[in-house]
């Protein structure tokens, strides 16, 4: 099965969060599943470096207004890779979205039109080297694919993954016109949604499956709460939605190999984490000290419930725990960071950058992950906590529920906990785990059970890339029947 999957991030390449893990981990995750997966991204500068030896498959004259084409390219690494080079939409500099002040493009509408266009313009020729059976999209940067497919009449099936309900692509009505669709597409059947263009809304009505990165979100986004205003059609299709969990790439997150770490361990080797918590201390600047560290690596935002971690920092410190904090986003949370850490020099360490090896390292050396999300569509770093025998204390949403089994009484008993579970980001739920946390690591024989858990969850690929071959064998099978 030849599976053509579109996104706009995929490590090694481009990441600004989970997206990037997620697309970058799936070919190797579907390979043993016969299912050979290509990926297509837009050429951004630091893809178009990546790929020195590209050869052209497609030409484009005119992708909605820019001459573009496609290059095929393979990694050091292997793995193949579809790159659209289109200069006039990707050659800038910044990051994928915009300028790097935090302010979008203001022509993202048509970047990501173009690059839905272009893997349904692949997918739809057919002919030997573009012939793909499905197209499998992620987010609304991709959304469009599903939508070029279905008014272009291609008959190839589609996926839709939605790894974040927050980010629709919705856009004014004038940039319709411009979309190259017919005038049917400006319907409840196609991108028209509150009187302006919604490509997310566009692909869940185009795609023949919707997913999403865990059964909880799944169900979440069935309700207001959590649809973002999208719940309705999300319950208009509910029997074309299914979540299936994330994985992680074990062999980048592998504790006993892991090149970011200053000593590799195992669950039989923990007392070697305390090297890398040196480490991680250092880095901070934090004092050394006998209780927990905890950790956050995250984006610092509403979504990561960020407000709520500053307003029990304070508790934190006060019951002998120390915070290390790598993260980046709004401005007045990364102010109110820094006023905490002010408070409590030595205790609360904050880098405000995007780092890579540094967050293998803190979960390598980090006692505990405090994970605080008001909505977590499936979430990876208490993932990487859990591979790591770094505790996950998470709020009971999402993907953070489906992963993470509450240290209660009966599971520790049974020997199934593997982190600290807590109702919902407020104060006073994030206070009292946080001190459950502590309480529990002041008990050395406890806490090394719930780390040896931890690290023996299942947190691989394999359950999930066997349902996703599934799904893309009955939509492929089902398309023949149409
Ligand atoms: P989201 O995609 O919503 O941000 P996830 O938990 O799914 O949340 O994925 C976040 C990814 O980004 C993880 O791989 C995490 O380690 C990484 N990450 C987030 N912030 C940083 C940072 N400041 N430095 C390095 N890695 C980060
Ligand atoms: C999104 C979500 C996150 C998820 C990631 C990968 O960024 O916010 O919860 O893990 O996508 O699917």
């Amino acid at each position: 099965l030849k599976v053509l999957s579109v996104a706009s991030e995929a490590v090694p390449l481009v990441k600004t969060g989970g997206l990037a893990d997620v697309v970058g981990a799936l070919p190797a995750a579907l390979a043993s599943h016969d299912v050979e997966v290509t990926t297509l991204l837009p050429g951004f500068p630091a893809v178009m470096k990546s790929i020195r030896k590209g050869r052209k498959i497609a030409e484009f004259e005119s992708l909605l207004g820019e001459p573009a084409r496609v290059v095929s390219a393979r990694l050091d690494d292997g793995r193949k890779l579809l790159v659209l080079d289109a200069p006039a939409y990707f050659t800038r500099e910044g990051g994928p979205y915009g300028d790097g002040s935090g302010a979008d493009w203001n022509d993202n509408w048509r970047r990501f039109a173009a690059l839905g266009n272009a893997a349904a313009r692949l997918a739809g020729v057919g002919g030997k080297k573009g012939k793909f059976d499905l197209v499998h999209a992620h987010d609304w940067q991709a959304a469009m694919a599903p939508v070029y497919l279905r008014f272009g009449g291609h008959p190839v099936p589609s996926v839709l993954t939605i790894h974040n309900m927050a980010f629709q692509g919705y856009f004014g009505a004038e940039v319709f016109p411009r979309l190259g669709l017919p005038d049917s597409a400006w319907t409840m059947q196609g991108v028209e949604f509150h009187g302006g263009v919604g490509m997310l809304k566009g692909g869940m009505v185009c795609a023949d499956a919707i997913t999403t990165v865990s059964p909880t979100y799944a169900r979440e986004i069935h309700t207001p709460a959590f649809g973002m205003g999208l719940d309705g059609v999300i319950r208009a299709r509910t029997n074309l939605v299914q979540g299936i969990l994330n994985g992680i790439d074990t062999a980048e997150w592998n504790p006993e190999t892991d090149q970011h770490l200053a000593a590799h361990f195992s669950p039989q080797k923990l007392g070697k984490r305390k090297a890398n918590k040196s480490a991680v201390e250092k880095a901070f600047g934090l004092e050394t000290g006998d209780g927990p560290l905890f950790i956050v690596v995250s984006r610092l935002t509403w979504q990561k419930g960020i407000d709520v971690l500053l307003e029990v920092i304070d508790h934190l410190v006060g019951l002998g725990g120390r915070l290390a904090l790598l993260g980046s986003g709004e401005p007045e949370l990364e102010q109110g960071l820094k006023e905490a850490a002010e408070r409590h020099p030595g205790k609360v360490g904050l880098k405000f950058a995007y780092d890579e090896p540094l967050s293998h390292l803190m979960q390598g050396g980090g006692d505990a992950i405090l994970v605080p999300s008001r909505f977590e569509p499936c979430g990876l770093t208490q993932l990487y906590g859990l591979a790591y025998g770094c505790i996950p204390v998470v709020a009971r949403t999402g993907g953070l529920a489906d992963t993470v089994i509450d240290a209660n009484p009966a599971a520790m008993a049974e020997k199934s906990a593997t982190g600290v579970v807590f109702a919902q980001a407020s104060y006073d739920e994030l206070a009292l785990a946080i001190s459950r946390t502590i309480r529990l690591f002041d008990d050395p024989p406890a806490w090394r059970r719930l780390q040896r858990c931890a690290m023996r969850a299942d947190f691989g690929w394999s359950a999930s890339a066997a349902q996703y071959a599934g799904l893309y064998r009955r939509l492929v099978e089902a398309a023949k029947w149409a």
